[in-house]
């Protein structure tokens, strides 16, 4: 395993937002960056868990956006792929998966849209950001601190999450990759997905997501929010470009096209529309002297 650059923010003042996976969906990001600004969030603030290209119909106006707004990036596979103009987005998909097959459509498209200048910036992305915020420290990767593509959602085996926890050596870890939000406390510590906002969460809606991190009396609180944007529009741009119906049918339906990268357990959440969510993870109390 090669170390991932590490970008350090500090300590963070005030609520910090967290998206990932514009996947070259611009109508979603600009719907992103309307509602940070609605939330008055500045973009040091901000933090994009990486796949700024993928599947979506606009790859070169989607990586403009986000490099005009300054918010932090994490390196996801796909900077990594497109920065190094390597063959395939490295996402992970077994050989021959309906996945496998769209991706190469999606990633031939978007790599003859991309600039030496998007690539050279994709190049010097972080592979992890850390920083903290109340009394949590926080480390931010695309996948894992395994890998890059790993795919970890909700109902992967927690020790694979522990693994990351215990080798970033923080409270919490915020990964992206594998698209579905969620929030999952391990003895104490935190697993946080912020979702995508380029794909919907495979719940049969279009809505997409992003999590907001608020210091709070005793805590932080943890929000899982949903976002409404013109996916019509989106799913309308993939049509024109001939990219690949299974994916521009989902931004209208909610439902993926193939749930090859999920495990079992996560499988059955399929078409079951996600609530938006907010609780209190409170500060770590200290052992008690003896
Ligand atoms: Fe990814």
């Amino acid at each position: 395993m090669v170390e991932a650059s590490t970008l350090d923010l500090g300590k963070l003042d005030g609520p910090v937002l967290v998206f990932g996976g514009p996947y070259s969906n611009l109508q979603a990001t600009e719907a992103m960056i309307a509602k940070a600004g609605h939330l008055g969030i500045p973009p040091e603030r901000i933090i994009c868990t990486g796949d700024i290209v993928a599947y979506a119909g606009d790859p070169a106006a989607t990586t403009d956006a986000i490099m005009d707004w300054g918010v932090v990036t994490v390196m996801g596979n796909c900077e990594e792929s497109f920065g190094a103009e390597a063959d395939d987005c490295g996402c992970g998909f077994d050989e021959g998966t309906e996945c496998d097959v769209m991706s190469r459509q999606w990633y031939a498209y978007a790599n003859a849209q991309l600039t030496p200048a998007h690539r050279a910036w994709m190049r010097q992305l972080p592979g992890r950001v850390e920083f903290q915020l109340g009394r949590r420290r926080f480390a931010v990767v695309h996948g894992s601190a395994v890998s890059i593509n790993e795919f970890v959602f909700e109902k992967t085996d927690d020790d694979i999450k522990r693994e990351s926890l215990d080798r970033l050596g923080v409270d919490a870890v915020i990964g992206g990759h594998s698209g579905v939000p969620f929030t999952q406390i391990l003895e104490g510590r935190l697993w946080l997905n912020a979702g995508v906002i380029g794909m919907p969460a495979n719940d049969m809606t279009p809505r997409v997501w992003y999590a907001l991190l608020t210091p709070a009396d005793g805590g932080l609180e943890l929000s899982l929010c949903s976002l409404d944007y013109d996916h019509v529009s989106a799913a309308r741009t993939m049509r024109a470009r001939k990219l690949p119906e299974g994916y521009a049918g989902c931004l209208e339906s909610g439902l993926w096209p193939n749930m090859d990268v999920m495990p079992p357990g996560e499988r059955e959440k399929a078409g079951k529309p996600i609530q938006t969510s907010s609780f209190l993870w409170p500060d770590a109390v200290p052992a008690a002297a003896d």
